[in-house]
Order: C-alpha cells, then structure tokens, then sequence
C-alpha cells in the first residue's frame, strides 16, 4: 500500500538519521580518546590506510640491507669474455658477490676452462629461438630482457635487489649496498642513469637507463616484470635493435607497470670515447656505483694499461668507496692556488682562485661515444681544454694509499706530465711547476647520506710537495 510504504519509508530515514548521529558520536568518543591512547590497536579499524600497502614475509625493517641480498646479472658472451673477465674480477668477490654471467652457449676454448673462481659463475641464457620468432623479434634485444626473468627465477631466496649489467661494466659493491640500504625493497624502484650523450637520449629515451651502466630493480619490481615478462615482449616487439633498444623495451615494460626511473648520478653509462679523466676529476657529489666502456677508453691512468688501471683504481675503492671520485676543493690563499681532489684518482692544481661551482664542470678531455650531430653534445657543462696558464691545471694522478698511525687514510697523487705553461701572471705569478706530488689525509670513517662536500685545508706546501687534509664544512663555510 502507497500509505505503509511512505511510513516504512519516514521509519527507514528517521532510523537513518539517529545511526548517523550515534556514529557521529561514537567517532568523536573515538578520535578524542585515540589522541589520548595513540598506541591503541582498534585505530586501524578506523584507519584501513595507514595499513601497510604490501605484505612483506622478510622483516625488511629490521634487517638491514647488506651484500648478500643484492643480485648481480652481466650479460656476456663466450668470444668477449677472455677480455672482460679481468675487470670483472677486478670488482667481483668470490663467494661474497651473488649472481651469474650470462653466455649464449658453455664455454668449450680451453681459455676459459676450468672456469676461474674469482669470476661469477656461469649460467647459458634460455633459448628463446621460438618466442623470438613468434613475435617476429630481435634475438639479442629479447634475449637481454628477459635476462631479468632469468635472474629473479634463478636467485629468489633472499633477494633484494638485482643489479643488470654488462661484462664490460664495473660497479662499485660498497656504494651500491650503502645507497640501497636506505630503499625498501618491497617497493617497486628503477635505479639507472641516462646517457652522458644528449643525442644518445633524444635517439631512444630520456626515459631509460643505459644498461651498460647497471641498472636495479627492486624486488617487487622485478617480480612483477618477470611475471608479466613475455607479454610484454609481444607489446613491444616494434622496439627493435641494439643495445639500447633492449633498454627501451626494460623501461617501456616497467613503465607499463606505473613505475618510473629514479636516476642516480653514480651509475655511468660512459658513452664517451678517449680520456676520461676530465670528467672522473669533477664527478658530481654522489656516490660512484658504476662504470661502463671500460673496454674503449684509453686506460684511466696515463702510465698503466687498462687492467693496472682497474686493479689500481680498486686499491682505492676497497679501503674508501664513499670517498672514491668526490671532489673536494680547497684554496691556498698565499699563492692563490686552487686544489681540486678527485679522491682516489687525481689531483689538479690551478693556479688562481676559482669557485666549486666552475671547478665542478669536467674538462672536456673526452669526445662522444657516436659523431654528434651538433653541439651540445653532453648531458652536464664542460670546460675545454685550455693553453692559457691561468686556465689549465697541473695534473696529479692516483699514487698510492696507506692508513696512518693515527687512523686516517693517506691518499698520494703524482704528476703526470710537466705543464710546459709559464706561471699565471694575473694571480701574482705563482708556478706550481715545483709541486710532484700532493698528498692527502682523510678520516677512516665513510662518509654516506651526506647532504654537503667535504672541505679540506692546506696543511703545508714545502720542498716539492703539498699536504691537504679533509675534514667536514663548517657551518658557513664559503668554497671559493
Ligand atoms: C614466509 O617464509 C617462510 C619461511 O621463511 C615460509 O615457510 C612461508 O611459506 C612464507 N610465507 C609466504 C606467505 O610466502
Ligand atoms: C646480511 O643480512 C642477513 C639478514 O638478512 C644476515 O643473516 C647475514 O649474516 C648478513 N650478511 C652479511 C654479510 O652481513
Ligand atoms: C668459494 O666456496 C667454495 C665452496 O664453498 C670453495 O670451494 C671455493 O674455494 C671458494 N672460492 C674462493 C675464491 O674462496
Ligand atoms: C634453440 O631452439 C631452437 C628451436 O627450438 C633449436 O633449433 C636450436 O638448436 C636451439 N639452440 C640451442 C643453442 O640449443
Ligand atoms: C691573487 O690574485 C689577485 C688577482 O686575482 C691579486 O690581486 C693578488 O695580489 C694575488 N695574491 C697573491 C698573494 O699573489
Ligand atoms: C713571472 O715569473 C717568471 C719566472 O719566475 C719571471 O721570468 C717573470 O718576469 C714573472 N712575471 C711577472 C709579470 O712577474
């Protein structure tokens, strides 16, 4: 009947009413006695969003992330390998590191066999030949790709993050797990850099990480990638090439997954070809975590071959990776000199006073990894190379380095080369000719999550020799 069914209706809305009205009440009763008892439980009845977003069955937050849950994949190949596997070695620690190279077929040359122990164990890529040829693919783009299925299928237990590089690529193990440990794993994270090479990023994508430079996924990123792997090869199977395009595709496929790369200035795809050191002595104030091209460039210290060089820069890396690259500059007033510090690599000498904010653009020592089509070339401002006296710097490279009696690490820098410049008259005429060598003293201690650079003093420039010490800025401390 109309008349029951209008009451039914007053009785329903009226009961409505006192519902919400008690609701009310009870949600006041509840927010002013959870202000007083904040560490009630029944807050989450109230509160679903503040629960976490992922259940996790490792207590993450308790352990801290150490070398043992990240995961390295290096795509290789057998003809490539006699010559990558010193600087792998280099870098690589036995039964420390977790992870595999990955081969297109077992090693037969009796070169590679026995397999060495210091290198990371082999594993033989799947053979896709079929998928490949389903989806009317590239096989090596594909296969480096899938690269990432296979390493998450293979290292499972106890696993972090993995760690994508080539053969060719050094990383630096310390930074690495010191930057991750600050991350939570369980949250899906891209880590890479683009190219140094602007063209290389407008060709295929600002986007991307530059897999020679390493990349890291996350775990529950790379669970998820792995999961959705050969569909998302069919989707972009159109991304066809080299190299980069298997990059393209890794970051098309997670970008799918609403995830972007977070860049991280340590991690070096060095499309650059010749010397680098112009752009090792000014590398940004971030940890180094990796290195790649090694293969290419001319030998990172000018009197040693490329695997001294690796081994060399290494005894470095292994006393101090948080230091290794930082540039720390400081002025000697009396001469009007500036010293810049590539810790563990160089030293230059200027001879006039110049900011951090110039210093910290590289020399451009170095050319481009392809022809450019025209300027600009690189991702950060560079310096040329100069002739004027007051420009070009006396260049010290990494000697030697020892701890001290008193707990400090002592770094020593050599000349190169003679300037073969006059002083620089304009600044008082202060040659540096006579300096061969500066040393360096720094803490023991690592330095990490670090919102400033070091500053350092001269401590005595006497006989041929300069004496620099690194401590920590003062509060309102100027560097130029
Ligand atoms: C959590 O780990 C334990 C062993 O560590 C295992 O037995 C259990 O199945 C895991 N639970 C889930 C939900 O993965
Ligand atoms: C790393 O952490 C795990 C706990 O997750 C611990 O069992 C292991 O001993 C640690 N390893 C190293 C090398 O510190
Ligand atoms: C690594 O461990 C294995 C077995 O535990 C051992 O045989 C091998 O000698 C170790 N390798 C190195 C380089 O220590
Ligand atoms: C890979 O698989 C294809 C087709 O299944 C086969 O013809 C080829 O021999 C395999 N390659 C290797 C190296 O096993
Ligand atoms: C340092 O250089 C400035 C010019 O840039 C000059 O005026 C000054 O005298 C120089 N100081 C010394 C100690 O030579
Ligand atoms: C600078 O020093 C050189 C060598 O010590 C000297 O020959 C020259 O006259 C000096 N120039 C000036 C402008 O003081």
């Amino acid at each position: 009947m109309p008349s029951s069914f209008s009451s039914d209706n007053f009785s329903v809305s009226s009961l409505c009413k006192t519902l919400m009205i008690l609701g009310l009440l009870l949600y006041l009763i509840y927010v002013s006695l959870s202000n007083q008892y904040p560490n009630c439980p029944a807050s989450d009845f109230f509160s679903p969003i503040r629960k976490r977003a992922l259940p996790t069955n490792e207590s993450s937050m308790d352990s801290p992330t150490n070398i043992s849950h990240l995961v390295f994949g290096l795509l290789g190949s057998v003809p490539s390998w006699p010559n990558r596997k010193p600087y792998i070695e280099s870098w690589w620690r036995p039964n420390v590191t977790r992870g595999y190279v990955y081969l297109d077929k077992a090693p037969t040359d009796q070169d590679l066999l026995p397999w060495s122990k210091n290198s990371p164990p082999y594993k033989i890529s799947e053979n896709l030949t079929d998928f490949v040829q389903e989806i009317k693919g590239i096989y090596l783009m594909n296969k480096m790709v899938h690269g990432i299925k296979e390493v998450f299928r293979e290292e499972r237990e106890n696993l972090r993050w993995i760690i994508m590089g080539d053969d060719d690529t050094i990383f630096f193990v310390d930074n690495i797990v010191d930057v991750l440990a600050k991350l939570d794993h369980n949250k899906y994270y891209f880590i890479g850099h683009q190219s140094e090479f602007i063209w290389s990023n407008f060709w295929y994508s600002f986007n991307q990480a530059f897999g020679g430079g390493g990349f890291i996924l996350s775990y529950a990123l790379a669970k998820a990638l792995s999961k959705d792997m050969e569909n998302c090869l069919r989707r972009h199977a159109h991304l066809n090439g080299g190299r980069n395009s298997a990059d393209m595709t890794t970051m098309a496929c997670i970008a799918d997954l609403g995830v972007d790369l977070t860049p991280h200035q340590g991690m070096h795809q060095i499309d650059l070809r010749g010397d680098i050191s112009g752009f090792l002595s000014s590398h940004p104030k971030s940890p180094i975590l990796s290195f790649h091209h090694y293969d290419v460039l001319e030998p990172l210290f000018p009197s040693k071959d490329r695997y001294e060089s690796a081994r060399h820069l290494m005894k470095a890396a292994n006393v101090d990776q948080s230091r290794l690259v930082q540039q720390t500059i400081c002025h000697h007033r009396d001469k009007n000199w500036s010293f810049s510090i590539s810790w563990g690599y160089s030293a230059h000498i200027y001879e006039r006073i110049m900011p951090r904010s110039y210093l910290q653009n590289p020399i451009e020592t170095f050319t481009t990894w392809t022809p450019s089509p025209h300027p600009p070339n690189y991702m950060f401002n560079t310096r040329m190379r100069s002739n004027d006296p007051c420009e070009a710097p006396h260049v010290f490279f990494f000697e030697s380095i020892e701890k001290t009696s008193r707990n400090e690490v002592l770094t020593s820098y050599s000349r190169a080369s003679p300037r073969g410049f006059p002083a620089c008259a304009s600044s008082g005429n202060h040659s540096a000719d006579f300096i061969s060598k500066i040393e360096v003293i720094s803490p023991a201690t690592k330095r990490i999550e670090t919102d400033r650079c070091e500053c350092c003093d001269i401590v005595r420039v006497d006989g041929m020799k300069a004496e620099i010490k690194f401590r920590e800025c003062m509060v309102y401390e100027i560097i130029a």
